[in-house]
């Protein structure tokens, strides 16, 4: 009988890191021009349930059609990949990756699985689920940033690293290539990379995903405001923006921002701030970059891996990419 291992947690986040790094992006997002945020602070406890909601919207395509490319695929990506080591890069809930891990387990090859993420919670009790589900895997849970510790990902054996929900969009195309070229450098030529990547579609359908009916998106993106209030002691009037999804035809992203309504001046202890906010003014707080079937090998070859398989759904809305380093 296989014995169920519990998860090794290592935690790679300063104790203050949520304090000192946060301060610090909110000041210099803050105080620039455009005012900017970064996503990865939409993801405290309450942030990572109001995107578990989200994936569960009927607007919000992405989650089932990822799934449903992931239950036709799994097995050729096990096979394809032949890792015995699965890592998942902002894994949060890590439901999808169920799928991934049924087809890698049942050809018998895959000893260990790594999920890592900046949401400590949603981690731990994510990773510990798996333990329980899969009896006889070695799981471990890494509280990282993917945008700073990707040399930090555990090394031996054969590796596949999964990015999964077309995470990869929320990142400017200079943040994009850093992470790309961090990747490459971390991994070990035959291991690989699965990446899910939300392709270009009609806008009414993409701004819909971004804007649903029942008000989730904006609560998700408006908790940001919420979080800083918290954590830094600022004063933010939570009810004094409006949320913005708009799609940008010419960089082919959504861009997602908060609008001030009305004009307020806004304490910010926590990261040394005070800023006057007039009406209209806005914060950007996160964009999602689409991306063109056709430009998808390119993607991954300008960083140096070698394209291998791109799969789609069968209303083509969505991709998920093997290439090895
Ligand atoms: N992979 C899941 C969740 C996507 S939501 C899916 O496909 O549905 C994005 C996840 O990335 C969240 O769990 C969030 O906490 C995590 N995340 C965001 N920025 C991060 C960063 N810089 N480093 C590590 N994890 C991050
Ligand atoms: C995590 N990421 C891929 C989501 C997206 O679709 O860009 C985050 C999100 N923001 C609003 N809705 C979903």
């Amino acid at each position: 009988m296989s014995v169920v291992r519990p998860p090794v947690v290592t935690v790679h986040l300063q104790t203050d890191w949520a304090a000192s790094s946060f301060a610090n992006d909110v000041r210099a997002g803050l105080s620039a021009q455009p005012r900017r945020l970064s996503p990865k602070w939409l993801y405290d406890d309450r942030g990572s349930e109001l995107f578990d909601q989200i994936t569960r919207l009927p607007e919000y395509y992405l989650t089932e059609a990822e799934r449903g490319i992931l239950r036709d695929s799994s097995s050729e990506i096990a096979s394809l990949s032949a890792a015995t080591t699965l890592i998942e890069l902002g894994s949060g809930t890590s439901d999808k990756t169920r799928t991934l891990l049924d087809a890698f387990t049942a050809t018998g090859q895959l000893e260990r699985f790594v999920a890592v993420d900046v949401s400590e919670a949603t981690l731990r009790g994510a990773a510990f689920d798996i333990a329980a589900s899969y009896p006889g895997l070695a799981v471990e849970a890494v509280v990282g940033d993917f945008t700073q510790h990707l040399d930090r990902l555990p090394r031996g054996g054969r590796r596949v690293v999964a990015f999964l929900g077309s995470t990869i969009g929320n990142f400017y195309a200079d943040e994009r290539a850093e992470f790309l070229a961090a990747l490459f450098a971390t991994l070990e030529p035959g291991d690989s990379v699965l990446l899910g990547t939300d392709l270009v579609k009609d806008t009414g359908r993409l701004i819909a995903a971004y804007n649903d009916s029942a008000g989730v998106t904006s609560a998700f993106v408006t908790n940001c405001l919420a979080v800083m209030n918290r954590e830094l002691g600022a004063d933010f009037d939570l009810d004094a923006f409006s949320y913005v999804a708009q799609w940008d035809p010419a960089l082919e992203r959504m861009d997602l921002r908060l609008r001030v309504d009305k004009a307020q001046q806004v304490r910010i202890p926590g990261a040394g701030l005070d800023i006057g906010l007039a009406a209209g003014d806005e914060i950007q707080v996160e964009i999602s970059a689409k991306f063109q079937l056709a430009a998808l090998p390119a993607l991954f070859t300008d960083a140096g891996f070698a394209h291998a398989r791109t799969w789609t759904d069968p209303r083509a809305d969505f991709a998920l990419t093997l290439a090895f380093r």
